[in-house]
């Protein structure tokens, strides 16, 4: 019996029911209210609110410096402006790397405290053991692997990952793995798309692909990259939808000019 009639959130059954249906997923990344509030009203799947928010939101070269409490802050912000869509936050680095206690309780605060009703953890069969952990509380768990940015040390920069064969063979066990361990969804970041195709029939979670090409059962974005927002790096498999750099720059020079000449405030925006 179908209890709330009145908003009715995605739940990860939903997500993973559309890959059976072979209906794309549909997600992309928000941090703040007024992003969440715009994706979800045109009906957005799901919400990732991404470590991502370190290199587009606050500026930082990479992930890493991300905190659990800047994320806590960023997915409730998201949580109030989103009713329908499906909320997964990412652990960030160190929220989960280092043993499983932490990890499920930094898991369980961003459900908690932040609102989510998913994380989302990097890393393939070595993370095995703590996804089936942080599963086994009853919290969802959404893998991510191929390009892990928080391991971009190790890898030596943002690089397409499973070119050769052996690292194409690691990302498909991990791919297995992860699905074993009882993950809901998997992300496949900048992958070859014939490899994101061998990962996607061999497993029965939804693959949401990034940089994987078209065979993914849903594709992944950072709202800034498709929004032209964010003029940092623009890699290959991003697509522009729309250029809002442009129209702000326009909106803040206008303002500038009528301050300046005394053209705004009018009386019409003023007290009597
Ligand atoms: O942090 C993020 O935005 C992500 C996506 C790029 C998948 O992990």
């Amino acid at each position: 019996m179908e209890i709330n009639t009145v908003t009715k959130r995605n739940t990860i059954l939903d997500i993973g029911l559309m890959k059976q249906k072979q209906e794309k997923i549909t997600v992309l990344t928000a941090y703040d209210y007024p992003f969440a509030q715009l994706m979800d009203r045109v009906g957005i799947d799901a919400i990732l609110v991404g470590d991502s928010v370190g290199s587009v939101f606050s500026g930082y070269d990479n992930t890493l410096p991300v905190t659990l409490e800047e994320m806590l802050y960023h997915t409730r912000a998201v949580v109030r402006g989103a009713h329908q869509a499906l909320i997964i936050a990412d652990m960030p680095f160190m929220s989960y790397q280092v043993d499983i206690r932490d990890a499920r309780l930094n898991a369980g605060r961003l459900i908690k405290e932040g609102g989510a009703q998913a994380v989302k953890l990097e890393g393939g069969e070595h993370m095995a053991t703590t996804i089936r952990a942080i599963v086994d509380i009853d919290i969802p768990v959404c893998g991510h692997i191929g390009l892990t940015p928080q391991s971009i040390h190790r890898m030596g920069g943002f690089k397409v990952q499973g070119r050769e064969d052996e690292q194409a063979r690691q990302i498909l066990a991990d791919a297995k793995a992860v699905e074993a361990a009882g993950a809901f969804a998997l992300v496949l970041e900048a992958i070859p798309r014939e490899l994101a195709k061998m990962v996607t029939d061999a497993v029965s979670i939804p693959t949401i692909g990034i940089g994987a090409g078209a065979d993914c059962d849903g594709q992944v974005l950072v709202i800034h990259d498709i929004l032209g927002l964010c003029d940092k790096y623009s890699p290959k498999f991003v697509k522009r939808y729309a250029d809002i750099s442009t129209t702000i720059t326009a909106g803040i020079e206008e303002y500038i000019k009528e301050v300046k000449e005394g053209e705004f405030p009018t009386t019409a925006h003023s007290f009597k």
